[in-house]
């Protein structure tokens, strides 16, 4: 032990580091020992640099953004429909599909003191956003006699009660053994000098690096192998903010498998120019999104030939991948992006300084920084009303409420 700690004071003062272990002693035995292989095995090289990126101003300027093709659900052929459905519902019933539900965030805009898909949203059931959707694939399990694998992504932060309150909930009654929790990957929080912030225990302040963080995750805990081993070719992904996301869609699936589009997405029409939404684009000829904080106004605003939003495709965070794409784009290297958030921590003297103003970075890999490697990514859109209730803010857009009365119009309550 004595040893590991003097490499590891060796390390942080080599990067500047050195306050990291300054509450050492302070720390239980168990402690002491994840400190010193957190810093052991921390990249700082990768952290500084992260630090000198805070400095450059992102250029989305220079480049090119064009429409990315979609197809749309409504014109679709009623042939089409029941060809594609028909393909889509073999595959599932032969156990090929699994869902990975991304519940990693923090959930901060929301509020809520627990992970975010525990909150109970208001209804008359008093359903948790877990239950709503995990109605998914109950109702996979009753329409075509599979219960279907779900994965759920976690952070260090929200593992432990997300868990306690799927035991709690007895698994809302679905097999205990189809669904598996697992971790995603953390990197740590810095203050505006580029010093690694520590938490109130005296560790090192760790953040979830991201939804983009899911292909390493699933990779780096053998959920990738697992689902070849059970031969699982189509994976859904979607985040757990979207109560009604559609996690068993035999029409996606069959168009997918159909059109030999190993990676797709869905979306939903823009609805107004400025709405807080990501959009579908083609970034330097490469699939890509470009988020709301980045288009211009001309760009938000621009209209094609039909009088139609330009870029009107909005993310919805619906995402399906094919097992042979899932595993490759799993080993790539994502860029991570820039936030500036409010975060508590431990200073120098050991008082726990409680942040009113936002204070620290947080580096975050968004999962459609994939899209521009993997290029025959098929958009395909749906409608709004059918597939989008997004639970993001406490009151106003995006809300509880809101979320609330769409689910309400779509299942007729
Ligand atoms: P958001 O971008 O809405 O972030 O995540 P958030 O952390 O949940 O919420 P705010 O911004 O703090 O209010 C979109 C989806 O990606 C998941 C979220 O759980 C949500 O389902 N996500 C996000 C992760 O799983 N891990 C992350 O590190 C970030």
């Amino acid at each position: 032990m004595e040893e590991k700690l003097a490499i590891a004071k060796g390390i942080a003062e080599k990067y500047g580091q050195e306050h990291i272990l300054n509450f050492y002693e302070e720390l239980s035995a168990e402690k002491k020992e994840e400190l010193l292989d957190e810093i052991l095995t921390m990249d700082f090289k990768e952290l500084e640099s992260l630090y000198e990126s805070t400095k450059v101003k992102p250029n989305f300027e220079n480049a090119k953004i064009e429409a990315l093709p979609h197809i749309t659900k409504a014109e679709l052929t009623e042939e089409q429909k029941q060809k594609y459905t028909k393909i889509g519902e073999e595959i599932i019933k032969q156990g090929k599909l699994a869902v990975v539900t991304m519940a990693g965030g923090q959930g901060t805009r929301l509020g809520h003191s627990g992970p975010k898909g525990t909150y109970d949203l208001g209804l008359e059931s008093h359903k948790s956003i877990f239950e709503i959707l995990c109605d998914n694939v109950k109702n996979a399990r009753e329409a075509y006699g599979v219960a279907i694998p779900w994965y759920i992504m976690t952070s260090e932060e929200n593992n432990e009660e997300t868990i306690q309150f799927f035991e709690k909930n007895n698994y809302f009654n679905y097999p205990k053994e189809k669904i598996q929790f697992f971790k995603q990957g953390t990197l740590p929080m810095l203050d505006t000098n580029g010093k690694i912030l520590l938490n109130e225990e005296g560790m090192i302040k760790q953040a979830p690096d991201g939804h983009g963080g899911v292909f390493e995750a699933m990779r780096k805990n053998g959920i990738i192998y697992k689902m070849k081993e059970q031969g699982i070719e189509w994976i859904f992904i979607s985040g757990v903010d979207n109560i009604l996301a559609k996690f068993v869609d035999p029409i996606f699936i069959g168009v997918q498998a159909e059109e030999k589009r190993m990676t797709a997405s869905k979306s939903v029409i823009k609805a107004y120019a400025d709405e807080k939404v990501g959009v579908f684009c083609k970034r330097d000829g490469k699939p890509g999104v470009i988020e709301y904080t980045e288009i211009s106004d001309d760009l938000a605003k621009a209209l094609d030939e039909k009088g139609e939003f330009l870029l009107g495709d909005a993310n919805i965070v619906n995402h399906q991948f094919h097992i042979s794409v899932l595993e490759k784009i799993s080993t790539e290297k994502l860029p991570y992006h820039i936030a500036f958030k409010k975060a508590n921590y431990k200073d120098k003297n050991g008082k726990i300084i409680e942040a009113t103003e936002p204070n620290a970075y947080k580096f975050e890999a968004f999962l459609f920084d994939i899209f521009s490697a993997v290029p025959d990514m098929l958009v395909f859109r749906v409608k709004r009303e059918e597939e989008f209730a997004p639970v993001k803010n406490k009151e106003g857009k995006d809300s509880p409420e809101t979320a609330r009365q769409l689910y309400k119009k779509f299942y007729n309550l």
